[in-house]
């Protein structure tokens, strides 16, 4: 009886373990890719970003990443897409735009 007791506890402990490893998006901590976005953006700051990017343009993180559609592997800091790269230089435009304009010399 102990036994038994112990076995449900032991295969309930298990189930617990595994919904835990369940594959987890691999979204890193640190970031070592990154040419326009500033070096110390935090992770909340980085991935509200890219969120709102996949939102406005209607695609996933695939699209520009090369990650599988689960997010579960892959590599974030790869630059294989074609995409990402054009979608770098729309931040750079982005941030160059948003820079203080001038005021015309008088
Ligand atoms: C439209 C293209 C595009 C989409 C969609 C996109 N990203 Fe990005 N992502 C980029 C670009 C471009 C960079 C590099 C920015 C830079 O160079 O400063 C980047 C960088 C990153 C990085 C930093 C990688 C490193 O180590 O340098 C992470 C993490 C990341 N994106 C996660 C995501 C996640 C999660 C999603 C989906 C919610 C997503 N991205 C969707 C274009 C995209």
């Amino acid at each position: 009886m102990a036994h038994r007791i112990l076995l449900s506890f032991a295969l309930s402990l298990a189930a617990l373990h595994l919904a835990a490893q369940q594959p987890a998006p691999n979204i890193p901590d640190k970031f070592t890719n990154l040419q326009v976005l500033p070096p110390n953006i935090t992770k909340p700051q980085l991935v509200g970003l890219m969120k709102q990017m996949a939102i406005t343009m209607k695609v996933r993180c695939n699209f520009c990443h090369a990650v599988t559609d689960d997010l579960s592997s892959g590599d974030f800091s790869s630059d294989e897409k074609p995409t990402k790269l054009e979608a770098r230089k729309l931040l750079r435009l982005i941030q160059q735009t948003a820079a203080p304009i001038q005021p015309p010399h008088e």
